[in-house]
C-alpha cells in the first residue's frame, strides 16, 4: 500500500474548502476539505446567492430531495442577501439537536466532500476537531454519503471515532460520550441515520480513520484504546497554524506571553514506528528538506497547512491573502502564539494584522455575544439536564452559568472571527460587521520564495512542485499516475 506523501491539513472553517481540496487532490496528493461548522457555511453560502451553481449542483446528488428543498427553501436566496443584512443562523448543536440542523450538517458535509472529489478519481479527506463534539456524527455520516476517503481528527483523543465510522458504513445507529463538566452519570449523545434518511441506502465505503496527535502516549493509546481500526496518525508540532496541543505539564509563558514548549513536547517517533501504521509530520514540513527529513524518520510523507492556507484556491478572502502576502515579501509579517484567544483553551496562533481581532483595541470594540455556538462547553445544571456557556459569551452570562470569571478573560469569538476569514462575516443587529481572525504557523514568514519577481499570489500546484522538488521519482511522475499509486 502506497500514501500521499503530502497531506493538505484541514483548515477551518472554510479555509480548507473543497476549491482547495479539489486542486491538491487533483495533482496527486491528499486533498482534506475542513468539516467544521459546514451547517454554518452551507446556510450562508446559500444565502450569499450561491453564484457560480456549486452548492445546488451538488445539492442534486444528495439522495434525499425532501431534506434538499427544505434547506434551499430555509437559506437560499437567488441574487444574494443585501451586505447590510444579517445572515439567518441555524440553530446552535446541542446533545439534542433539531431534525432541520441534523439535515442541514449532513448536508453541508455532503456537499462540501461531493464538490471536492468532483471532476477526478483522486482520495479525499476531511478534517473535524474532536472537541467540537455534538455536531461530529452527523458530519460524518454526511462526508460518509459522498463517499469521503479519509477521516482526520485533532484537538482531543477520538477514541469513540473509528467504531462510530464502522456502525456509520450499515447506517447504523451511534452514540459518543459527551464531555460534560460535572457530570457524574455518562453523557450520552445520539444518532440515528435512518431516522433522518428515511429510506434504504446502500452500505458505505468505510474511510480511513487518522488521528492528529502531538505525543507518543496518545498514539499509544488510541492504538490500543480506539473502537474500531485506525489507520496511521498525523503528528504535529506546536509550530502547526490553528489550535496547538498545549505544552506537557503546567503551561508556562515566555516574556511575549506565549506558552513555552520544551524537551517533553517532542514527539518520540521510535515509539510511533514501533506501531507500524503510516505517519506524517505536520508543523513546519512545507519544504523540501523537511519532507526528505520526514521520509528519512520513517514517516509516509507530510502534512502541510500554512502554505496552502495562503494559496489561491483557499478559502481565505482574497482580500486578507493579498494583505499578509505583502507582508511576507515586505518582511513584516508576524504570528504570535496566544494562549487565551481560543474559548476551547488550546493555544492558538494568530496572525498579527491591522484591523482584525488580533488587535486589542479591535476586538474590545466588540460586542460580546455567542450566537454560533460551536465552542460551547457542556455542563451539568443544577437541575441535572445538560447546559452550554462559552467563556467568549457575554462574561456575566457566563459566570451566571458557573463560568470562573478569569477563564472568560481575553477569551475570543473564534466562531465569528473565523467565518470573517472565510468571507462569510455576520453583521449583528447593531449593524457592526464580525472582523476576522487569521491563523497561521511559524512558516508563514518562510512562505516568500512563492512570491520572487514580484509575484503577489500562488496556486496550489507551486506548493506542491516546491515542496516535491527533492523527490527523484516524484518530479517524473504524472499526477494521475501518482493516483493510482494512492489508490494502493
Ligand atoms: C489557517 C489554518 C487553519 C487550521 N485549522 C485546522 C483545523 O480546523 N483542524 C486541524 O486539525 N488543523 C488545523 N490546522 C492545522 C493544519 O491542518 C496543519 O496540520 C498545520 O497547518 C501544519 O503545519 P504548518 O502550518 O506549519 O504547515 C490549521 C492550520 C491553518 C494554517
Amino acid at each position: 500500500m502506497s500514501y500521499p506523501l503530502i497531506i493538505q491539513g484541514g483548515m477551518g472553517a472554510a479555509i480548507s474548502n473543497w476549491n482547495l481540496a479539489n486542486a491538491v487532490s487533483r495533482l496527486g496528493q491528499l486533498g482534506v476539505v475542513s468539516g467544521t461548522a459546514l451547517d454554518l457555511t452551507i446556510s450562508r453560502r446559500l444565502q450569499m446567492g450561491d453564484p457560480d451553481g456549486d452548492i445546488r449542483r451538488a445539492l442534486q446528488h444528495f439522495p434525499v430531495s425532501s431534506i434538499v428543498k427544505k434547506i434551499i427553501d430555509t437559506y437560499f436566496i437567488a441574487g444574494g442577501k443585501a451586505e447590510d443584512t444579517p445572515f439567518k443562523n441555524p440553530s446552535m448543536f446541542s446533545v439534542k439537536p433539531a431534525r432541520a440542523l441534523q439535515e442541514l450538517n449532513i448536508v453541508g458535509n455532503f456537499v462540501e466532500v461531493f464538490l471536492a472529489k468532483e471532476g477526478h478519481d483522486g482520495p479525499v479527506g476531511i478534517n473535524y476537531l474532536e472537541k467540537i463534539q455534538m455536531p461530529n456524527l452527523s458530519a460524518i455520516y454526511g462526508a460518509m454519503l459522498a463517499g469521503v476517503d479519509y477521516i482526520l481528527m485533532g484537538a482531543g483523543i477520538p477514541k469513540e471515532i473509528p467504531g462510530i465510522i464502522d456502525r456509520l458504513t450499515h447506517h447504523g445507529e451511534v452514540s459518543i460520550k459527551i464531555n460534560a463538566i460535572g457530570a457524574t452519570d455518562a453523557l450520552k449523545m445520539f444518532f440515528e441515520p435512518k431516522q433522518i434518511i428515511q429510506q434504504h441506502l446502500p452500505e458505505l465505503k468505510r474511510p480511513k480513520f487518522l488521528p492528529i496527535i502531538a505525543s507518543a502516549i496518545l498514539a499509544l493509546t488510541l492504538y490500543k484504546k480506539s473502537t474500531g481500526k485506525v489507520d496511521g496518525f498525523i503528528i504535529e508540532s506546536p509550530t502547526a497554524g490553528g489550535h496547538n496541543a498545549p505544552p506537557r505539564g503546567a503551561m508556562k509563558l515566555n516574556e511575549e506571553g506565549e506558552p513555552i514548549y520544551g524537551d517533553k513536547d517532542i514527539v518520540d517517533l521510535e515509539k510511533i514506528r514501533k506501531l507500524g501504521l503510516p505517519f506524517w509530520l505536520a508543523g513546519s514540513y512545507g519544504k523540501p528538506e523537511k519532507l526528505t527529513e520526514a521520509l528519512s524518520l520513517g514517516a509516509a510523507g507530510v502534512q502541510v497547512g500554512t502554505a496552502f492556507a495562503f494559496c489561491e484556491e483557499s478559502g481565505l478572502t482574497p482580500e486578507f491573502r493579498l494583505k499578509v502576502l505583502k507582508k511576507v515579501a515586505e518582511g513584516t509579517a508576524a504570528i504570535r502564539t496566544d494562549p487565551l484567544a481560543s474559548p476551547t483553551g488550546f493555544p492558538f496562533k494568530v496572525v498579527e494584522l491591522e484591523e482584525t481581532n488580533s488587535e486589542e483595541d479591535v476586538y474590545l470594540k466588540r460586542k460580546r455575544i455567542c450566537d454560533l455556538g460551536f465552542l460551547r462547553e457542556v455542563y451539568i445544571k443544577e437541575d441535572g439536564a445538560p447546559g452550554y456557556r462559552c467563556p467568549s459569551e457575554p462574561v456575566d452570562t457566563y459566570v451566571k452559568k458557573g463560568g470562573r470569571l478569569e477563564d472568560a478573560a481575553g477569551r475570543k469569538c473564534l466562531c465569528n472571527s473565523l467565518m470573517a476569514n472565510a468571507g462569510y462575516p455576520q453583521v449583528q443587529k447593531d449593524g457592526s460587521e464580525e472582523k476576522p481572525l487569521l491563523t497561521a504557523g511559524d512558516d508563514l514568514v518562510n512562505l516568500g520564495h512563492f512570491l520572487e519577481g514580484g509575484r503577489t499570489t500562488y496556486s496550489a500546484k507551486d506548493v506542491i512542485e516546491y515542496i516535491l522538488k527533492e523527490q527523484p521519482d516524484a518530479a517524473g511522475k504524472t499526477a494521475s499516475a501518482q493516483r493510482a499509486t494512492m489508490r494502493g
